[in-house]
């Protein structure tokens, strides 16, 4: 990345391979291929940017959150290649970087195409995330405003998907199938979580406490649903149906769903895009946001886009997304995250470590 803003090359070493046949990330796996994968990444875009590691001017590396033996891998290297080289490291949270994949694209249509304070909605397969995102001339603030209890939403694409048989990562599946369902064929319901203002949410203010989400009732609703209406074994035939076809699409499993499953996943979507768009509308209001933006996987969602363009046009709000490349986990974001860093000269230390379960903000 040249001066945070323009992308030399965003190489992206994708593991969905290898976690697929176990529907689900399984940790020493994502460490092995992190190891087998980080010196040919950095090669690659090297290579692609048509400079040298001589030539760059800092290392960024994300310190979390995320697996620790992961971010380890990360962290080890990037060490070792600034220590080698002499140059500075800058350490970069995952979710600013994240927050940073829309930002990077914004500044390049111009200055202040987004207005400030911005409202951000991160959403993907570990986390779901209400910022306050503003800019204090280089340095940026987050406060956070809100936050999942217990699954992110992008966990309940991949959970449902599972549970209909459907392949992994689900998001991609469920947004391919849902349009060809009926999404007022199954009644789900979020209700308004009001958790009691001591213990683990004792931080947080009246307003804030408006803004949690939560993603395990539905997954266990569609699970029920599964369970009254019979439909374990249509679902396990798909499954099998599916595993025979080599790089099976979700356009092979649509010919094997039936108008209730369809139904189902439309239901699904329209109900988790639905509870998002809700609390991020109203935490922007609430906190007198002058933009929306929504980042992380599951940002890739159509139907997710469609609404939240329609609400935020709706009360005139404007809204940004990430192109789909830097929806999803990727390096470019990383860097862009790590230039007002750059800029103010905060490096990390010599100790810097794999931060697993690192906040963004207060
Ligand atoms: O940001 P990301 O690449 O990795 C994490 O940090 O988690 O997000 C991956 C998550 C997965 O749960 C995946 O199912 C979800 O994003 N996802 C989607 C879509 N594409 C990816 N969810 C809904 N609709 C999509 N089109
Ligand atoms: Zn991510």
């Amino acid at each position: 990345m040249r001066t945070g803003s323009e992308t030399l090359s965003n190489v992206v070493a994708s593991q969905i391979a290898t976690h697929a046949p176990y529907g689900g990330v399984v940790p020493e796996l994502a460490s092995r291929e992190h190891l087998r994968n980080v010196v040919p990444v950095v090669r690659t875009a090297l290579a692609e940017a048509g400079i040298s590691l001589r030539d760059l001017d800092a290392i960024a590396v994300t310190e979390g959150p995320g697996l620790a033996g992961a971010l380890l891998v990360g962290i080890t290297y990037a060490k070792s290649l600034a220590f080698a080289l002499n140059k500075p490291l800058i350490a970069v949270n995952h979710l600013e970087g994240h927050i940073h994949a829309v930002l990077l694209e914004q500044a390049a249509i111009s200055e202040d195409a987004l207005p400030l304070p911005a409202l951000a909605l991160v959403v993907s397969g570990g986390h779901t995330h209400l910022y306050l995102a503003r800019r204090n001339g280089e340095s940026w603030h987050y406060k956070n405003v809100g936050r999942t209890l217990d699954d992110a939403a992008g966990e309940a694409f991949d959970k449902v998907a599972k549970l209909l048989g459907l392949g992994y990562p689900g998001g991609p599946w469920i947004d391919a199938l849902a349009p060809h369902g009926d999404p007022k064929a199954v009644p789900f319901s979020f209700a308004q979580i009001k958790p009691k203002a001591h213990g683990r949410n004792a931080h947080y203010d009246d307003l804030a406490r408006k803004f949690l989400f939560s993603f395990s009732g539905i997954k266990t609703a569609v699970l029920r649903y599964v369970q009254t209406h019979d439909m374990a074994a249509s679902i396990e035939a798909r499954r099998s149906a599916l595993a025979q076809i080599p790089q099976a699409k979700p356009s092979d499993a649509l010919l094997l769903c039936d108008e209730e499953t369809l139904g189902l996943i439309a239901s699904f979507q329209r109900a988790v895009v639905d509870d998002l768009r809700r609390k991020t509308f109203q935490a922007a209001e609430a906190f007198d946001a002058s933009s929306v933006l929504i980042s992380g996987g599951v940002a890739a969602n159509r139907e997710l886009r469609v609404r939240f363009t329609a609400e935020a046009a709706e009360r005139g709000l404007p809204v940004a997304f990430p192109s789909l490349s830097l929806s999803t986990d990727n390096a470019a974001m990383v860097a862009a995250a790590a230039w007002p860093k750059f800029l103010a000269n905060e490096f990390a230390p010599a100790e810097l470590s794999a931060e697993p379960s690192l906040a963004l903000g207060r």
